[in-house]
């Protein structure tokens, strides 16, 4: 039961966390800062110029109901990822049937527009369908993962630029001494889990780069501090037991009025991953503008500075080898029901605005991929 004393301090945090986001949003909202790009060419040219892979996630339906949407991904990316399409719960309509439709025709898609392709993902605990509670337990589940892993990654194989082979699996929080998330993967097969994966898609598809993804690893704040160490003693325990990871996927959805960005950290991060022999990948990028004003002058300026700011520290780190927005257009976004803004205003955490047209979050990454050091 809460008592008064509690009651209070709440009040107080509350509080402060509002104080908090106006003076981070007078911080990071700076009218003098132009975000001027010269070249006029798509932002693929911008990174590939630098050896560098951009690319987004795009949804099935939306690019065939869509064809002017269809036109920006094929103008804007050189690397697709479906943002549904590979899942468990699209993928698997009954335990005993695969139904590729959808995935099948974005992959089509890509290769008619010269993209590359990424999967995501094959091991998660969320977008389960709806038999895997009543189908799957211990005796079985090390079947139905070999088995789905095996059938999706050989549907692809030697056409699959990478992998994300497990996607959000630590979470300190679980308070267990590896820092794993109690899913339902860890409790019907145990910590190996992780490393059987790898081992059954790099089987099945040796080609493709197979990558650990996680999310709440960006910040300079204790929770994303202990994931970053939870996350990188899993990537040593994993290359030290010979698993065949090749790199982490950082999803990277930014926050626009979050200042707790230490670059020296993120790169220190960025070196240790990189020193594993792994390559990094940032897989959703995108940037939460719940809370800015509502002004799109000042609410874009913000985006772009984070975009800019979080890519010029991300990219001079010479692992990084692909930015991938979490969507192209404001005119979808995951965030417009997950984080939708309070005055019902859409949202605006993309590249391009609902209408197609290119915001400055669009110069701050195309200026960011200017300045990056060759790969
Ligand atoms: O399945 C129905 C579909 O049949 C129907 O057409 C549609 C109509 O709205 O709803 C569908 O369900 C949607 C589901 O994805 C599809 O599986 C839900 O509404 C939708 O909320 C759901 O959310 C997705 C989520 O992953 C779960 O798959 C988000 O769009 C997608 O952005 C999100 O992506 C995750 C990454 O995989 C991992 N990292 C975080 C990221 C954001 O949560």
């Amino acid at each position: 039961m809460l008592g008064l004393g509690s009651l209070s301090s709440v009040g107080v945090i509350a509080t402060a966390k509002t104080k908090y986001q106006s003076d981070q949003i007078k911080l990071l909202d700076n009218p003098k800062r132009t975000f001027k790009v010269f070249g006029g060419i798509t932002l693929r040219k911008h990174a590939s110029a630098r050896g560098i892979l951009y690319g987004a996630a795009a949804r099935e339906d939306l690019l065939v109901s869509n064809p002017e949407l269809a036109t920006s991904y094929a103008q804007q990316c050189g690397i697709l990822v479906p943002e549904w399409e590979l899942k468990w719960n699209i993928l698997r309509p009954a335990p005993d049937k695969f139904d590729f439709t959808k995935a099948d025709w974005l992959a089509k898609f890509a290769h008619t527009h010269g993209m590359l392709f990424r999967g995501h993902t094959l091991v998660w605990h969320e977008a389960l369908p709806p038999w895997f509670n009543s189908t799957v337990n211990q005796q079985n589940a090390q079947k139905f993962l070999v088995e789905h892993i095996t059938t999706v990654t050989k549907h692809y194989a030697g056409h699959m630029h990478s992998w994300d082979v497990v996607n959000e699996a630590i979470e300190p929080n679980d308070n267990r001494a590896d820092g794993l998330k109690n899913t339902p993967w860890l409790q019907f097969l145990g910590p190996d889990y992780i490393d059987l994966a790898f081992r059954v898609a790099a089987q099945a598809d040796p080609k493709a780069l197979l990558v650990y993804n996680d999310y709440g690893l960006e910040y300079d704040n204790p929770k994303d501090e202990a994931k970053r160490t939870a996350v990188l003693k899993l990537l040593e325990r994993l290359k030290s037991k010979g698993t065949p990871i090749h790199g982490l996927g950082i999803q990277s959805h930014l926050t626009g009025y979050e200042t707790h960005f230490n670059p020296k950290k993120l790169r220190r991060f960025l070196a240790d991953v990189a020193s594993l022999g792994l390559k990094i990948l940032i897989t959703e990028l995108d940037v939460v503008d719940q809370k800015l004003p509502a002004a799109f002058t000042v609410r874009d300026r913000i985006v772009a500075a984070t975009y800019e700011d979080y890519l010029s520290v991300v990219l001079a780190e010479p692992a990084v080898i692909a930015v991938l927005t979490w969507g192209l257009s404001d005119r979808y976004t995951w965030h417009s029901t997950y984080a939708p803004r309070s005055d019902k205003a859409a949202v605006r955490p993309l590249p391009l605005d609902s209408q197609l047209k290119p915001k400055l979050a669009w110069n701050a990454m195309a200026r960011a991929f200017d300045k990056a050091p060759r790969r």
